[in-house]
């Protein structure tokens, strides 16, 4: 019988080393979490990718619980969400903690690339880690979008219309792309079933696969810091880098921390304000999708209101849809765009530094001027605004190639 004990990598025999012979727990626990070293000077800025997995995790548990009441009908999907608020035992809480999940989700991301941005997370050899990011990021703002239609009330239909409509203006292809997009020449409820359908099952699903990718890619690399310092240059002769300590359980027990505090947070907005004053769940969307019935004041939820300041400064409707689309992609070019040898903020020349505030400013403005009717001030701010915050990304390359730097210390601080 000897020779059928399991026996596991440290040579303990248990039901571990039967599943360890059969498949790498042990290994990938250990590589991932277990010794993964990550930089002993984490600060505040590294809590939000795992907040961003945690409310991730929310948004699809909710999400699942609320599809089981949902209706993706025109007649129905209104007074199914009526019903999920009124009568489906919890279903109040369900709805809210995926609707305020989703600001809350946008929240944690901005922070989270604000971080890369502050220490230059994006910079070699980083640039995958941020190219997937981004493309989580495009990914996430369609699934947003694709999600507020279902509720079918004033904003989620009008606010489609708008925003359908803007890819009628892209020359030649324009019209039939819209009309492939709404599968109807109007926002009927074929474009429902399909927003449905995406909103459910295909984007959850890249999301989770870019997420996966994400963190391969970061566990490849190795984690940067708020110091900018590789930490992998300096080793024991274990080869641990000096610098760094295992994620579990000096990170596990910090972010369980991050989450704690989170939830504190989290929990006050959703008990409180469910409906972030209008900003998470806009007020006409409480009146069911009327074709007939235009309201007043179209406005996207909050996270999307920079990126529509931009759309709206443009008096040109295709030139706006290109400036629109062209603040999110730009991001792309970070790692070439910043030219800068030096990471982090800390050690870098006050020209990132006042660059970096115009654009966190200029972001902000946009965003307040998103929300608001457009007046030809508002219009003329918008205009500088949206020059300001691609000034950053123009200016950069030139900025950043003989930036006066501070030296960087070998270890960190
Ligand atoms: C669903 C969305 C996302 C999730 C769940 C996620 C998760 C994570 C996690 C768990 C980490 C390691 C912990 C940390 O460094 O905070 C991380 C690191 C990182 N993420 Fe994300 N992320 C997401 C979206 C993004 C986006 C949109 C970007 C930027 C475009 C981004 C850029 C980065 C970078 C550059 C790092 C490395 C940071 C460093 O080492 O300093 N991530 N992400």
């Amino acid at each position: 019988m000897s020779n059928q004990t399991n026996e596991s990598p440290s040579g303990k025999s248990s039901l571990l080393g039967w599943f360890d012979e059969r498949y790498p727990v042990s290994s990938t626990w250990n590589k991932h979490v277990g010794e993964y070293y990550a930089p002993k000077n984490f600060n505040f800025w590294y809590f939000f990718g795992s907040l961003a997995l945690i409310v991730l995790v929310n948004q699809i548990v909710t999400g699942i619980w609320l599809t089981m009441s949902y209706q993706p009908s025109g007649e129905l999907a209104f007074s199914s969400v009526e019903y999920i608020m009124r009568d489906v035992e919890w279903g109040w809480l369900l709805r809210y903690l995926h609707s305020t999940g989703a600001s809350a989700f946008f929240i944690v991301i901005y922070l989270h690339m604000m971080r890369a941005l502050l220490y230059g997370s994006y910079k070699k050899p980083r640039e995958l880690v941020w190219i997937i990011g981004m493309l989580l990021f495009l990914v996430l703002m369609a699934e947003a979008f694709m999600g507020y239609l279902l509720p079918w009330g004033q904003m989620s239909f009008w606010g489609a219309q708008v925003i359908i409509s803007l890819f009628g203006a892209i020359p030649v292809i324009g019209p039939d792309l819209a009309l492939w997009i709404r599968g109807d020449f109007v926002i009927s409820e074929v474009t429902l079933n399909r927003f449905f359908a995406l909103h459910v099952i295909a984007l959850p699903l890249v999301l989770v696969i870019l997420v996966f990718m994400h963190l391969v890619a970061l566990h490849h690399v190795g984690s940067n810091n708020p110091d900018g310092v590789e930490i992998k240059k300096l080793k024991d002769n274990n080869g641990i880098p000096l610098d760094g300590i295992r994620f579990h359980p000096y990170y596990s027990v910090k972010d369980a921390m991050g989450a704690v505090f989170f939830f504190i947070l989290f929990a006050l907005v959703l008990f409180y304000a469910p409906e972030g004053g209008g900003y998470f769940i806009e007020a006409p969307n409480f009146e069911p999708a009327n074709p007939l019935k235009t309201p007043d004041h179209i406005v996207p939820v909050w996270y999307f209101t920079p990126f529509y300041a931009i759309l709206r400064a443009i008096p040109d409707k295709f030139l706006g849809v290109v400036a629109m689309g062209a603040a999110v992609v730009i991001l792309f070019a970070m790692p070439w765009l910043d030219r800068c040898k030096v990471k982090s903020i800390r050690y870098r020349g006050n020209s990132y530094k006042v660059l970096l505030t115009i654009l966190v400013i200029s972001f902000f403005v946009l965003g307040f001027l998103g929300t608001q009717p457009s007046t030809p001030l508002y219009t003329k701010l918008a205009q500088i605004f949206t020059a300001l915050y691609f000034m950053f990304f123009l200016v950069l390359p030139f900025t950043s190639a003989n930036e006066k730097t501070k030296p960087v210390p070998e270890r960190v601080t």
